[in-house]
């Protein structure tokens, strides 16, 4: 059997895009149907990013879900790098005036949506299955998918978003020669990361910079931390027991008078490092946004930032469109998103490749990444260039007391 319904907007993917697209959309007076193949339980648990811009955070609250956030979320103001020995703090804030990241989980992010979507009575629906989109070119989105149930579905939409993450359906169902860029570098390297019951041993997220490879010290509250090692690209998770990876990590973050406190780990996964752009992120009726458009090595944490970044820009445009017949906001969408989108692929790859120790890797590649380094906690203007793109490029505004205003939210193309 095969119901057939009509929505405005049909989402793929119930991830932080997906979600908060759908939010934002209901918030202007949008409709959209969004599927997701796996089960809410795993969307609510899975492990990834953990890093704020204070533009995220803004976005958040201003549109009801800063709650949860501001209760429990870790401000902090700055970074600190670690290399030759040696710790040094980058604060943000000062260098910045004013702003600062937050570390607060993209499981909690998922979860606060969920929670809101569902006591709005949303569409939303888990583990469908045989997800396909059609018709976006030819103006006539069809979203189809089976449900948990087995019933078919076809929604005939007035648009369709892909926010289905690097492995998804949407980017791959575009006609050949509708996407004119795909730019990629893989990395010689991957990140192990740990989510261990271990108190945090430090106030503010440590990049480490050492012989070994990287280590990246984080914390998801004060009583768990999160902590990655850089480990070669093939690794095996089994060659990594818990033993040994408290021993690198002690190694790397190794410090006179500091010490790591060690934990129970709960959770460990390897993660491969890549950089991505499909460019444009429309086709048609088709608009793609987060990671179904660009994925990021997680140096510098930009990946969950920009799929929220691409998606309060989405929102904005298919509100204009469908609510008030405005196509120039639908049109800019990618080449307002690529400009941020090519600013976080360029600090990541930078922050990558000034941290991490690539297999052969020369003592002339080592002196560069040490002098790029000495010069960013030595000089001002440098520390400030770094503090602006990592606390958040171009912040939004809104006006949280009305409806999403275009004119506000994306002041340079309204
Ligand atoms: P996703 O979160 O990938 O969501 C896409 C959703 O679409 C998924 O729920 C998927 O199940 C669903 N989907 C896929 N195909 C279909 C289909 N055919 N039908 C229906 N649904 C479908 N970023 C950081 O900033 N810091 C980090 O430490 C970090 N760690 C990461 C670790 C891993 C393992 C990964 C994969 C990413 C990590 N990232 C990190 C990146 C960050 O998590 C992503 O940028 C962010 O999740 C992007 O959100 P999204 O909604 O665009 O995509
Ligand atoms: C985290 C992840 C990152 O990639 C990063 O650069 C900083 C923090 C985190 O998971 O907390």
């Amino acid at each position: 059997m095969t119901v057939h319904e009509r929505t405005q907007v049909g989402i793929v993917g119930a991830g932080p895009a997906g979600l908060l697209l759908s939010h934002l959309l209901a918030l202007g007076g949008v409709e959209s149907v969004c599927v997701e193949n796996r089960s809410r339980a795993y969307c609510e648990t899975r492990q990834r990013a953990g890093m704020l811009e204070s533009t995220t955070v803004e976005l958040l609250r201003a549109v009801g879900l800063g709650a949860r956030l501001d209760a429990e979320g870790l401000e902090h103001d700055g970074i600190y790098l670690q290399f030759d020995g040696e710790r040094h703090h980058l604060n943000f804030r000062e260098l910045t005036e004013g702003r600062r990241v937050t570390i607060y989980a993209q499981t909690e992010i998922v979860k606060d949506i969920i929670a809101a979507r569902t006591a709005d009575g949303a569409a939303l629906e888990f583990e469908v299955s045989d997800t396909s989109v059609t018709g976006f070119d030819s103006g006539r989105p069809l979203l189809a998918y089976t449900d948990a149930r087995g019933t078919r579905h076809e929604v005939r939409c007035d648009a369709i978003a892909g926010c289905d993450g690097f492995h998804g359906i949407t980017r791959r169902s575009i006609p050949a020669g509708g996407l004119t860029m795909l730019a990629e570098r893989s990395y010689p390297y991957a990140w192990l990361g740990i989510l261990a019951a271990a108190p945090p041993s430090t106030d503010q997220v440590i990049y480490c910079r050492h012989e070994n490879g990287f280590a990246l010290h984080s914390m998801r509250t004060p009583e768990v931390g999160r902590l990655y090692l850089q480990v070669p690209a093939d690794e095996e998770i089994s060659r990594w027991p818990d033993e040994r990876i408290w021993a690198e990590l002690a190694t790397r973050f190794a410090l006179p008078g500091w010490s790591l406190t060690s934990g129970p780990v709960q959770q460990k996964s390897i993660t491969p490092m890549r950089s991505f752009v499909a460019a444009p992120m429309r086709c048609a009726r088709l608009f793609l946004a987060g990671d179904a458009a660009h994925i990021v090595p997680p140096t510098g944490a930009k990946g969950l930032n920009l799929a929220v970044a691409d998606v309060a820009a989405l929102a904005t445009a298919l509100i204009r469109l469908l609510r008030d017949g405005d196509p120039s906001l639908a049109d800019a969408y990618s080449g307002y998103c690529l400009e941020r989108v090519w600013r976080s692929v360029h600090l990541s790859w930078w922050m990558t490749s000034m941290l991490h120790i690539a297999p052969g890797q020369d003592q002339f590649e080592s002196e560069l990444q040490l002098a790029q380094l000495r010069h960013l906690v030595t000089s001002r203007s440098a520390a400030a260039a770094l503090a602006e793109t990592y606390t958040g490029y171009a912040p939004l505004r809104y006006d949280p007391s009305t409806r999403l205003d275009a004119a506000r939210l994306w002041p340079s193309v309204a």
